[in-house]
């Protein structure tokens, strides 16, 4: 039996370094195994739960397809002139039900039964409608002019950003991957590219498409011009027909394709130099992924965010402005480098009249190293500070955060802290207010958020506060408790 370590994959639950061994991935230290399907890692927390659930929501799609099938031969009975649209649909609908149960046929035998009846159901069936993998693999590998084109706007803003924001690119991970795309174009700026999606079908047909081609339907039945657009036989392929140029800079097997939730993955800490979440972050709340992206950036790492912001989740209090996330970024120790808008039609397709434009959103927000002389206690929105000495002070200036409007004024940069008996601390107008509010209970977080009670607080202020913080914590005026 042969094994291997792998040095970047970690197990879920303990964090210990995997092994391969026979196709399996092996935790060493608490033994959880870790399938692995067609090259493809299940590195999920509970992996025979996640296939019996897989199985379950594929299967109730497969049926909800014929289901499908069924209605409309009852809406077009006795329609004879309308033969042709019925037969086409019947036959694009059943292809793509019948790329699905092969997938239910690679998960069957892993499926433990008393698990398949505990499967969690989405209550909506999600996949009822056509599955969301066509559309992508349309766009992504059928190398039409409305996806190329749509895929050529990331990847510009992408390797733009990337280009001007890290100097030494080695390996990035694209999440929500999706039917990978995304992910191959950036194989050519990255030695090694991760990419991570929670849907078994999405790596499925990655994967696939590694080893060949796959014919498929797009199906349309609203907005539609010609009678011939309900249905359009599709080949997907990662050849691209045109621009060989591509295919000798781009390499798929740089792609490293895994399964796994953004909550928890499987990489080591400090690991990866930048993050693309392209048509991702609104997909989950920020707050239940994004320590993640930061546990496994290296610093000085780069997160890109491209895509719009319309949630579709019901807590209006976790959907993020742009301004709400750069907000949470600074907090967490990001710079950030790039914030621009690029439009561009999603999910185009000449064989619908219907477009979606959006005005997206371009972030890239650099990690910052970790200030090695906070050792060995590090700043974090969670650090609870106190004033460590004895201090004075002499208001001549302005105090409050509306002093750093006026920093570079020299008349209201006269308010002085005294501390170590004769050393002064000028232009301390904002650290007197934060000092006001430091008293060995309250967090980082709590401050900023009695900050933001009392002043109005932007970019530009949180960014001042936490360099006031730091250069307080450095003259050891303020300390972590
Ligand atoms: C809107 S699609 C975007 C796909 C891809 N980023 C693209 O633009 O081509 C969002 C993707 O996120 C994946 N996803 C949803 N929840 C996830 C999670 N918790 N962890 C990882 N991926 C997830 C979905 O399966 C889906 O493929």
């Amino acid at each position: 039996m042969s094994s291997e370590a792998r040095t970047d994959f970690i197990c879920i639950n303990c964090k210990t370094e995997l092994m391969l061994v026979s196709d399996t991935f092996h935790c060493g230290s608490c033994q959880q195994e870790y399938l692995v399907f067609d090259k493809v890692c299940l590195l999920v927390d509970k992996p025979m739960a996640y296939v019996a659930e897989s199985y379950f929501l594929y299967k109730a799609h497969i049926r909800a397809q014929r289901n499908e099938v069924k209605k409309l031969k009852s809406y077009f009975e006795g329609k004879k002139e309308k033969a042709g649209i019925i037969n086409n649909l019947i036959i694009a609908i059943e292809h793509n039900a019948g790329l699905v149960e092969q997938i239910t046929k690679k998960l069957l035998p892993h499926v433990a039964p008393e698990l398949l009846f505990q499967a969690q159901t989405n209550p909506t069936n999600q996949f009822s409608d056509y599955l969301k993998d066509f559309r992508y693999m349309r766009r992504d590998w059928v190398w039409d002019k409305e996806g190329e084109l749509q895929l050529a706007i990331i990847n510009q803003s992408l390797k733009e950003t990337i280009q001007t924001s890290i100097t030494q690119p080695t390996n990035v991970l694209v999440l929500g991957a999706g039917l990978g795309r995304i992910a191959y174009d950036l194989s050519d700026s990255f030695e090694k590219v991760y990419a991570t999606d929670y849907s078994f079908s999405m790596a499925h047909f990655f994967q696939r498409l590694t080893c060949e081609e796959i014919l498929f339907y797009e199906v349309n039945t609203n907005n539609i011009y010609s009678n011939t657009d309900y249905t359009r036989k599709l080949k997907a392929s990662v050849s691209a027909p045109f621009n060989k140029q591509d295919s000798l800079t781009k390499d798929i097997r740089k792609v490293e394709y895994f399964i796994a939730d953004v909550q928890r993955l499987p990489l080591k800490d400090k690991s990866v130099s930048c993050v693309v979440s392209a048509y991702f972050t609104d997909v989950l709340a920020w707050k239940l992924w994004f320590k993640e992206v930061k546990r496994v950036l290296k610093d000085g790492g780069l997160f890109i965010h491209f895509g719009p912001l319309g949630y579709p989740f019901g807590d209006v209090s976790e959907r993020l402005s742009a301004e709400s996330i750069k907000y949470q970024l600074l907090k967490d120790g990001f710079q950030i480098c790039t914030d621009d808008r690029v439009s561009t039609k999603h999910l185009d397709s000449i064989t619908s009249m219907e477009t979606s434009l959006h005005s997206c959103w371009l972030l890239g927000a650099r990690k910052e190293p970790t200030d090695t002389s906070l050792e060995p206690k590090q700043l974090t929105s969670l650090s609870v500070l106190a004033i460590a000495k004895e201090l004075s002070y002499r208001i001549t200036g302005q105090i409050g955060l509306t002093s750093l409007v006026h920093e570079a004024d020299t008349e209201t940069e006269t308010t002085e802290l005294i501390f170590d008996h004769d050393q002064v601390y000028t232009g301390a107008g904002v650290a007197l207010v934060i000092l006001k509010l430091i008293n060995g209970r309250r967090n980082l977080e709590q401050i900023m958020e009695q900050l933001s009670v009392l002043y109005q607080i932007g970019e530009t202020e949180t960014d001042h506060i936490y360099r006031t913080i730091r250069d307080l914590i450095e003259k050891s005026i303020v300390k972590i408790n």
